[in-house]
């Protein structure tokens, strides 16, 4: 088990916090006002029938499973199996005012990368209503060593304060978190994999929600 975090360079100035907005709403309110609506997916990583979605109970934290999410590269893998994408469509509800910020996701899965392999995780979350603003994070792994026999991994993404995206100012958005694993080689007879566990929920993803007040 080997862990992965991410910071990325900050993109602008912090955000004053601390303020109360003219209607009186504090800037962390219950976060129970926050409601994950509805989730929905798309991409090549995640047919239809293969994905769990599970929201908790105060819907702060939408858990997502992929059974075919899955890529690998070597002799006898066709070019289209070296990279999978899948996109998270969340519908999200919460108080006008108030804007949330993506604080922190993770996710598991296994890699089994020969040496000569990479095998890269990236992420992009982005609003609906803001496609152009949008934060990336990337993971990789280098084939060889532990990852020759294959690990399970961890991909926790922390993304500073700075860099947060926010959602529109309103009552519902929708965030969209796009996922892609792929894998590249400098040795054509070498075998790669990125998988999950059929068993099991192996690659499960969380999105916590923060608040941080609107500004008009
Ligand atoms: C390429 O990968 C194969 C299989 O892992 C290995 O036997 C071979 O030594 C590698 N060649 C180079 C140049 O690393």
């Amino acid at each position: 088990m080997r862990s992965f975090a991410f910071l990325l360079p900050a993109l602008a100035a912090a955000s004053p916090l601390g303020q109360v907005s003219p209607d009186g709403w504090s800037d962390s309110p219950d976060p129970s006002q926050i409601q994950v609506v509805s989730a929905s997916f798309s991409g090549n990583g995640c047919p239809q029938g293969s994905v769990s979605t599970s929201i908790s109970p105060d819907k702060t934290v939408i858990t997502f499973g992929f059974d075919r999410f899955q890529t690998y590269i070597g002799p006898g893998y066709s070019p289209t199996d070296k990279t999978k994408n899948c996109q998270l469509h969340l519908n999200l509800k919460y108080p006008g005012g108030f804007q949330f910020s993506v604080v922190e996701s993770t996710y598991h899965g296994y890699a089994q990368l020969e040496k000569g392999i990479t095998g890269t995780f990236y992420s992009t979350y982005y609003f609906s209503q803001d496609a152009a603003a949008t934060t990336t994070t990337q993971t990789s792994i280098a084939g060889g060593g532990i990852w020759a026999n294959g690990q399970v991994y961890t991909k926790a993404d922390k993304i500073p304060t700075a860099s947060y995206i926010y959602s529109p100012c309103g009552a519902s958005g929708i965030l969209n978190v796009n996922n892609r694993i792929a894998l590249t080689t400098t040795n054509a007879t070498a075998l790669g994999e990125i998988t999950d566990d059929d068993a099991t929920v192996a690659f499960t993803q969380q999105l916590n929600i923060n608040w941080k007040v609107c500004k008009k």
